[in-house]
């Protein structure tokens, strides 16, 4: 019998976080390296660099292109800086990485995401162009190693797997798709689903407040910090999802869902940490 699509709840996540010991530094924390941002684009990158700061990674460094290093670098002065380049990566200090954010699709990030799939062995998350150059170069999925975080919304999953004409439809496809490639899908939506290996639940956290550019870019930065933290990709996606919806439903106590910033969630985080801890 095939499994139910459960409801990701308070209790769930609750479980799955675990408490900071007093003892820790932040080399029990990981180094996040983060992929984003372009020239008309440096914002996604600020959004999911500030936002993986928000969740608890040790280290952060951002991957930007040289030439625009000082709009990240002056906007948040706790992460540091890598840039694009057209010979090999080195990824060796990095415990996970999160690629995709307002990276367009032109070679130096096909480069990119080609060369996180084929040399980077640790947890591994790709969304929005990141997803868009797999979806152009769907060779590369046979290379997507076992337990890679894809976060599409609707037209990027369609992008990557065909066409889909309902919601049903996708989410029953995600969840199969998920578990033959061996991947986990967060099909990001009003309802988030999480999915894999077979298994599948749907977020209840976050509002329409959600529905503006940058949101989805949050929610990169939000679980790159959480694989960089050791945690399993399912779960880290579980609890990235749930907390970057929470954030927004705590947001709306001083906005509302129109005028709310993705800026205004990221800085109700740690609200949603202490709500759930
Ligand atoms: N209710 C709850 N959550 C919502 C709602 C809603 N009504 N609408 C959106 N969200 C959440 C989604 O679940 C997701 O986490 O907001 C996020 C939106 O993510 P994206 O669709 O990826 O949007 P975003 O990334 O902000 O868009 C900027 O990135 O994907 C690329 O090219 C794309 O131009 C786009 C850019
Ligand atoms: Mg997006």
């Amino acid at each position: 019998m095939k499994p139910e699509t459960g409801m990701l709840t308070k209790d769930i996540i609750k479980k799955l976080l675990i408490h900071r010991q007093a003892s820790t530094n932040k080399g029990d924390y990981g180094h996040s390296i983060i992929f984003a941002g372009n020239t008309g684009k440096m914002g996604a990158a600020v959004i999911a660099a500030r936002a993986c700061l928000r969740s608890g990674t040790g280290l952060l460094t951002v991957n930007v292109p040289k030439e625009e290093r000082m709009i990240l670098q002056t906007a948040i002065p706790e992460a540091m800086l890598s840039f694009r380049s057209t010979s090999e990566y080195d990824f060796s200090r990095f415990s996970a990485a999160g690629i995709g954010p307002g990276i367009g699709t032109d070679k130096k990030s096909d480069k990119m995401v080609f060369d996180l799939l084929e040399h980077f062995n640790k947890p591994l998350l790709l969304d929005a162009d990141a997803l868009n150059i797999v979806a152009a170069h769907r060779e590369l999925l046979k290379k997507v190693a076992h337990s890679t975080i894809f976060t599409p919304h609707p037209k990027e999953f369609d992008r990557l797997f065909g066409k889909h004409d309902s919601e049903t439809e996708r989410r029953s496809a995600a969840i199969n798709l998920a578990n033959e490639h061996n991947i986990v899908i967060v099909l990001k939506g009003h309802q988030t689903l999480i999915t894999a290996r077979g298994i599948s639940c749907l977020n209840t956290t976050g509002n329409a407040g959600l529905a503006k550019g940058g949101s989805g870019d949050a929610l990169t930065g939000i679980i790159t910090a959480f694989l960089a933290q050791g945690y399993e990709p399912f779960i880290a996606a579980k609890i990235g999802v749930y907390l970057h919806g929470l954030a927004a439903d705590i947001a709306l106590g001083k906005q509302s869902m129109e005028s709310m910033l993705v800026t205004d969630v990221i800085d109700c985080l740690g609200a949603a940490f202490n709500h759930v801890q």
